[in-house]
């Protein structure tokens, strides 16, 4: 079957045929993927910088942002059926009886680093027809979100940051915005960093928790992100015309920054704009582009003085799947021709290369690997 493989140590990418999986335990079962989403990460592994093939294997089939239909289940699978939709879960725990966070099922917080994630590091991905899973790695997508279920996993990389950020800030002793049974308390004002995926998806959660939310992002002309984020009942500030000061001063006290740039010198200015008990969750995974200067007295004076905290969130567990699934419906139904815009483009899995070059000029890409 086809599949789209890297190999790391030719420096070359393409459509290769890739033996087709079949069930191999009574608890797995066998999908026929229906899309793939290519982010930032995928980019970064075509171009080489990033990624592990399968050990024995010279090549990574590459995707890690599914959605795919069941077509054969093993005998003790019970939580999936044949024809239903399913966004598989992206990390598998290390072997260590050691890390307490995978032998929990929490390998988004492994703490030896020898997790594997599929298509990104030793296991191969989802760009391919067919692929086999655990079912405990699968989550279940009602029909209804056909047509942007391969968002999930984008929206689940918000899903974790908001659930930390609300356990962060339970050391406050009134209620922040999303926050459920806490009596009155402050609406929250966000900042959103990038209008990339991650970004919207993250407006939009951040929306639908009750934040107040502006999106900072680089340039004033992209007409299509502007249109999401105005109708979701946000505000979109553009790098381009507006500095970090004339963002904060817009915005009013950032109580969260929920960074989905990667780039690391912007993050550092804003840092400087974050309020009082406000919160900076880093998602980006920047490039090594040099050292850049910053202020770092001022920043330890103002995360001190101020109460603040910075986190970092990466890759997300079962749960947050599942929020994402059921806010991804919660989405359609408030923003229909938002969410559904922010897919741009859909190539055939024999052009997946294109969108594997360079990101395009909309949100986000897609890989339609069977109809
Ligand atoms: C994926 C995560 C993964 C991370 C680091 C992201 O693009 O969405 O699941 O953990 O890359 O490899
Ligand atoms: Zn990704």
């Amino acid at each position: 079957m086809k599949a789209v493989a890297v190999f790391p140590s030719r420096r070359e990418i393409r459509v290769v045929d890739h033996p087709e999986p079949k069930l191999t335990s009574p608890t797995e079962a066998r999908m026929r993927v229906l899309e793939v989403g290519v982010c930032g990460t995928d980019r970064e592994i075509a171009g080489f910088q990033y990624g592990t093939p399968p050990d024995g294997s010279d090549y990574l089939v590459i995707g890690h942002e599914s959605l795919s239909e069941v077509v054969e289940v093993g005998a003790q699978v019970s939580k999936v059926k044949a024809g239903d939709l399913v966004v598989a879960t992206v990390r598998r725990p290390c072997p260590h009886a050691s890390c307490v966070a995978c032998r929990e099922g929490r390998q988004d917080f492994c703490y030896t680093g020898d997790y594997t994630e599929r298509g990104i590091k030793r296991r191969h991905g989802f760009m391919t027809e067919f692929i086999v899973e655990e079912e405990r790695y699968l989550n279940v997508v009602p029909r209804e979100l056909r047509e942007v279920g391969v968002l999930t996993e984008p929206l689940t990389i918000a899903e974790k940051s908001l659930e930390q950020l609300s356990m962060v800030q339970q050391r406050l002793p009134w209620a922040c915005t999303g926050d459920a049974g806490k009596g009155p308390g402050r609406r929250c004002r966000a900042v959103v960093l990038g209008a990339g995926p991650v970004g919207i998806l993250g407006a939009m959660a951040l929306r639908l928790a009750g934040f107040e939310v502006t999106v900072y992002s680089r340039s004033a002309g992209h007409a299509e992100q502007n249109g999401i984020v105005s109708a979701i009942g946000a505000r979109y500030i553009a790098a381009e015309t507006h500095s970090v000061e004339e963002l904060a001063a817009a915005a009013g006290p950032i109580d969260v920054v929920y960074e989905a740039v990667g780039a690391s010198g912007v993050a550092f200015e804003v840092i400087k704009q974050l309020g009082p008990n406000g919160v900076f969750i880093f998602t980006g995974v920047p490039g090594r582009k040099g050292p850049i200067e910053v202020d770092t007295d001022d920043i330890m004076r103002d995360v001190v003085l101020n109460n603040q905290a910075l986190l970092g969130s990466v890759n997300a567990p079962p749960h947050s799947f599942q929020a994402a699934i059921a806010h991804l419906g919660a989405f359609v139904s408030r923003w229909p021709d938002a969410v559904r815009s922010i897919i741009t483009a859909r190539f055939p899995i024999d052009q997946a290369l294109e969108p594997l070059a360079a990101p395009g000029a909309g949100t986000k890409s897609v890989v339609q690997v069977s109809l």
